[in-house]
C-alpha cells in the first residue's frame, strides 16, 4: 500500500485535474447505480402483489417518523397511488422507462470517469519515458560500460509498461474502486445493517486471504524482467554482430544461448501468470461465498417474519450487493498488478536515480583558451588498476601533440579526460590555468571537436550527420566542411546526395568514408581545441590518402591532441610523446625521438611503418 502512495505521489501531481474528474464521475456513477436500482422493489411488489397494506401519503415535515421510513412509506404510497390512476402495466412500462434513463446517465458517468483517467495513463508513461531518455543522456560514459544497452531498452519500453498498468491500478485501487464499494455498502447499511456486518466480517478475510498470495509476486516480477532485459540485450548484440555471428558460423550458438533465456523467461512468465491468474475465481469464490451467506441468513430473516426486511427489499439489497462484487474483483486485481509494477519501478529507478559522478562546479568559472593545456601529475582509473599514472604534459596554442603507443596503453582513455568524459582520480588538468573541473561541462564541451577511434555516425542523412550538434548549419557550410573532408564526391554520387540515408551506424559507408564523415563533422564544428583518435583500421591507399588530406586540413592552425598512427601525422607533429603502461617514457620530436635507439625506435620498427 506504501508503494502505490508513493508511485501516486511521484507521477500523479501534473495530472490532478483528471484525477478529481475521474473522482467526481466514478462517484455519480455509483451513486446512479444505487439510485437506477430502487425501481426493483415496486417493479417486484407489483409483480406478485406481495402486499396488500395501504399507505397513505405523510406529509415531508412529520417529525414522529425517521427519514428513512418517511421515504420508504411514501415511495411505496405513490407507486400504490400510480397504480390506482394508470394501472399496474403502465406503471410497470413507465417504471421500465426510468430504468432505461437512469442505466443511460449511469453508463454515460461511468464513460467519463474512464475517458478522464487516459490522460492521466499516457501523460505518466510520456513523464517516465522522457525521464529516462534524458537522465541516459546526462549520464556519464561510465555507466554504460556496466550497463547492457538491450536491457537498457527493455527498461524503456516493457518496465514503463508495467508501470504504466501499475499506475492505472494504483488509480482503481485508491480512487474508483473504494468509491464505488464504499457508496455500495452504506446502501447496504441503510437497508439493513444486520445483514451488512455478515459482509463486513467476510470482506477482511477475504482481503487476507488475497493479500497472502500477492505477496511473493513483487520478487517474481523483479526477476522475470530482468531476465527479459537480458533477453533484450542479446537481440541487441545479435543484431550488431550479426556480421561476425556469420562469418564465424556461431548461428547455432547464439540461437541456444537465446532459447535457453527465452525458456527460463517462459517459465517465470508462467508462474507469475498463474499466481496472477488466481486472483479473478478466488476472488469470485469468495464473492459467492459471501452471497450464499448472506441469501441464507436473509432468507430467514423473511421466512421468520421478523419484520427486519420485505422480500424485495432483499432482492434490492442482493442487487446492490452484486454490484460490489465486480469493484471488489478489480481491487484484488490491482493489488497483483501494482506488485507487478513496483517491480518494475524499482528496475527504472536503477537509471533514473543513478548516480552522475561527472559533477558540474558549484561555482563554475569562465573558461578560455590563449595560452595552453596542461595535464599536471594526472591519475586515473576506470575500476582497480591505474590505467594512467602520473602524466605531465603541456600543450601549447596552435601546436600538434601526438600520442603514440601500443595498444592498451592508455592513449584513448588520456583522450577521453581532456572533455571530462571520465573524471580524474588525482592530479589536475588546466586549460589557461582553469581547473577543467571548474568549468561548466558545456563550456568545456564547445571548445573541442572529438573525432573517435571508430567513426560514431547516427542513422540519418549525410547533411545531418555532418550538422551534427550545430543546429543551424547551412547548406553551403555542410558543403564547405565536406569538401575539406574530401567526402563532397562520394556524398554527391549517391542518389539523393546530402540526403541520402547513410544507415544504421553508417553501415552503406565504407570504413574511410565513415571516418571522413566524421572528420567534416569536425571540420564544421571549427573547434579550438581538436582531439583526434585516429582510426587504427588499415586503409586501401587510395583511401588513406584521402583520409590523411582530411586530417592534415582539419589540424591545420588548431591545437590538436592526437593519437598517431600514420606516419606523416607524426613526422608533422610538434611533440611527441611515447605512452608505455600509462605512463610517459619519452618525448621529443620525431628525429630526435628516432636517433635516441630507445622504446619509440623499438616501437617503429615493431610497427613497420613508422620507420623514418
Ligand atoms: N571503459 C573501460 N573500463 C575499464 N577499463 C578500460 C575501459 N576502457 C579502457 N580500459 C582499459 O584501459 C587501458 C587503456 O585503454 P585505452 O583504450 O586508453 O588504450 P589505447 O592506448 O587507446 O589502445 P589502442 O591503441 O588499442 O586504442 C586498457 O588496459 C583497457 O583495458
Ligand atoms: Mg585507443
Amino acid at each position: 500500500m506504501k508503494g502505490v502512495l508513493i508511485i501516486i505521489k511521484r507521477f500523479l501531481p501534473p495530472y490532478k485535474k483528471y484525477a478529481v474528474l475521474t473522482l467526481l464521475f466514478n462517484f455519480l456513477t455509483a451513486l446512479l447505480n444505487v439510485i437506477s436500482f430502487t425501481v426493483i422493489i415496486p417493479i417486484l411488489m407489483i409483480l406478485f402483489k406481495v402486499s396488500d397494506e395501504v399507505y397513505t401519503f405523510i406529509p415531508w415535515d412529520s417529525p414522529k417518523i425517521s427519514t428513512l421510513d418517511l421515504i420508504k412509506n411514501n415511495g411505496y404510497w405513490f407507486f400504490d397511488h400510480l397504480i390506482e390512476v394508470y394501472g399496474a402495466s403502465t406503471t410497470l412500462l413507465l417504471l421500465a422507462l426510468w430504468l432505461i434513463f437512469s442505466t443511460l446517465l449511469k453508463t454515460g458517468t461511468a464513460y467519463l470517469g474512464s475517458h478522464f483517467i487516459i490522460p492521466i495513463r499516457t501523460g505518466v508513461v510520456k513523464d517516465i519515458r522522457n525521464q529516462i531518455n534524458d537522465k541516459i543522456l546526462s549520464l556519464p560514459l561510465g555507466f554504460f560500460s556496466e550497463e547492457r544497452k538491450g536491457d537498457i531498452l527493455a527498461r524503456v519500453s516493457g518496465d514503463v509498461n508495467e508501470v504504466e498498468n501499475s499506475v492505472m491500478s494504483s488509480l482503481d485501487l485508491l480512487i474508483k474502486n473504494p468509491i464505488l464499494i464504499l457508496i455500495y455498502l452504506a446502501t447496504m447499511i441503510v437497508i439493513s445493517w444486520q445483514l451488512t456486518i455478515f459482509v463486513l466480517v467476510l470482506l477482511p478475510v477475504m482481503g487476507y486471504v488475497m493479500g497472502t498470495v500477492g505477496k511473493t509476486l513483487k520478487k517474481k516480477s523483479f526477476e522475470a524482467q530482468n531476465k527479459w532485459g537480458l533477453l533484450m540485450s542479446q537481440i541487441e548484440e545479435t543484431l550488431g554482430g550479426l556480421r561476425v555471428i556469420k562469418a564465424f558460423t556461431a548461428e547455432k550458438e547464439v540461437s541456444d544461448k537465446f532459447h535457453k533465456g527465452s525458456y527460463e523467461f517462459r517459465r517465470m512468465s508462467n508462474r507469475i501468470a498463474r499466481r496472477q491468474a488466481l486472483a479473478h475465481p478466488m476472488s469470485e469464490f469468495l464473492g459467492t461465498l459471501t452471497i450464499a451467506v448472506v441469501l441464507w441468513f436473509g432468507g430467514k430473516l423473511i421466512l421468520n417474519g421478523s419484520g427486519i426486511i420485505d422480500a424485495a427489499t432483499f432482492i434490492y439489497y442482493l442487487t446492490i450487493f452484486y454490484s460490489i462484487i465486480n469493484p471488489a474483483k478489480d481491487l484484488s486485481r490491482s493489488v497483483y498488478t501494482v506488485q507487478r509494477g513496483l517491480a518494475s519501478m524499482d528496475r527504472i529507478d536503477k537509471i533514473l536515480t543513478a548516480k552522475n559522478d561527472i559533477e558540474e562546479a558549484a561555482q563554475p568559472e569562465k573558461i578560455a583558451f590563449d595560452s595552453s593545456i596542461s595535464m599536471k601529475n594526472v591519475w586515473f582509473k576506470y575500476d582497480a588498476d591505474w590505467v594512467i599514472k602520473g602524466i605531465n604534459m603541456s600543450i601549447a596554442k596552435g601546436q600538434t601533440v601526438a600520442l603514440v603507443g601500443q595498444s592498451g596503453s592508455g592513449k584513448s582513455t588520456i583522450a577521453d579526460l581532456i572533455p571530462r568524459f571520465y573524471d580524474i582520480q588525482k592530479g589536475g588538468i588546466f586549460i589557461d590555468g582553469t581547473n577543467i573541473k571548474d568549468a561548466l561541462l558545456h563550456d568545456l564541451r564547445s571548445m573541442m571537436g572529438y573525432v573517435n577511434q571508430e567513426a560514431i555516425l547516427f542513422n540519418d542523412t549525410f547533411f545531418n550527420n555532418i550538422a551534427f550538434g550545430k543546429k543551424n548549419a547551412t547548406m553551403e557550410q555542410v558543403v564547405e566542411a565536406a569538401k575539406i573532408a574530401n567526402a563532397h564526391d562520394f556524398i554527391l554520387a549517391t542518389e539523393n546526395g546530402y540526403d541520402s540515408n547513410i544507415g544504421d551506424r553508417g553501415g552503406k559507408l565504407s570504413g574511410g568514408q565513415r571516418q571522413r564523415i566524421s572528420i567534416a563533422r569536425a571540420i564544421l564544428k571549427n573547434p579550438q581545441i581538436l582531439i583526434l583518435d585516429e582510426a587504427t583500421s588499415a586503409l586501401d591507399t587510395d583511401s588513406e590518402r584521402l583520409v590523411q588530406e582530411a586530417l592534415e586540413h582539419l589540424m591545420k592552425s588548431r591545437t590538436t591532441i592526437v593519437i598517431a598512427h600514420r606516419l606523416s601525422t607524426i613526422k608533422n607533429a610538434d611533440v611527441i610523446h611515447v605512452i608505455q603502461d600509462g605512463r610517459i617514457v619519452e618525448s621529443g620530436k620525431h628525429n630526435e625521438l628516432y636517433a635516441l635507439d630507445g622504446y619509440y625506435t623499438k616501437l617503429c620498427n615493431m610497427q613497420g611503418e613508422l620507420t623514418a
